[in-house]
């Protein structure tokens, strides 16, 4: 994989979030003496507790190479996107993903007004995008749309020109765990097309060409 620049962000993995989310929720049944699947089922915040400090944790889990995405949503609640790397495949039947979103994030509340989001996994090009939509642009404005051409689809959400997939969907569930949302959505439309995705790891930009 060849390397490109510098960032940090590590604590917004999903594999991580979905672990914290589910060792939180079986902490909490064990607690409570209940069982723990009916906690999982109920459960919409969950506060874990861990004695693990937070450098360690985010160093470890930067080593973790993910592809890297623009969620995006549009609606009542107004429009606005955000770069993440933790999105996951959640379910086949029916098709359901999950991205996870700093909580304090403008976005999370405009998720929920909005009930839909898209996540839009970005081609190789398209770094510059990624960096406009993590607020860290060197000239221009943070956030503005007006740096990519959008479509829409099935919600409204905006639909990223060039991507290499995107994936329309209706938000299902939000559940609060510790400084993040994990915003459950139901899949109601996809785009796809020939590309190679743009990588995020070690706190840096790669490529993926050599993967396949
Ligand atoms: C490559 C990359 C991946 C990121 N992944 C996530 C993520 O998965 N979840 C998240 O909440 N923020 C993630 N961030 C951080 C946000 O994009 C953003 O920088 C941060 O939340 C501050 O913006 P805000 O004030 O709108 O929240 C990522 C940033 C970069 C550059």
């Amino acid at each position: 994989m060849a390397r490109r620049r510098d960032g940090d962000l590590g604590s917004h993995l999903p594999a991580a979030l979905t672990m914290y989310g589910v060792s939180g929720m079986l902490h909490a049944a064990c607690r409570n003496g209940r069982d723990a699947r009916s906690q999982m089922n109920t459960a919409d915040t969950i506060t874990p507790t861990s004695p693990v400090d937070r450098s360690s944790f985010v160093d470890a889990m930067s080593c973790l190479y993910s592809g890297v995405s623009v969620v995006t949503t549009d609606g009542p609640g107004g429009r606005r996107a955000l770069t993440v790397t933790a999105m996951s495949s959640v379910s086949a039947d029916p098709p359901t993903i999950l991205v996870c979103v700093r909580s304090l994030s403008p976005i999370s509340a405009i998720i929920r007004a909005n009930n839909a989001f898209c996540v839009n996994i970005l081609a190789d090009n398209q770094q510059h995008i990624s960096e406009t939509f993590a607020g860290r642009v060197r000239t221009g404005d943070p956030y503005d749309f007006g740096i990519a051409e959008w479509s829409t689809r099935t919600t409204g959400s905006p639909v990223l020109s060039g991507a290499v997939a995107a994936f329309d969907c209706t938000l299902n569930t939000a559940l609060e765990v510790g400084s993040h949302t994990i915003f459950l959505g139901e899949v109601r439309c996809i785009c796809n097309r020939e590309g190679h995705p743009l990588i995020y790891g070690r706190r840096a930009y790669a490529r993926a060409e050599e993967a396949r």
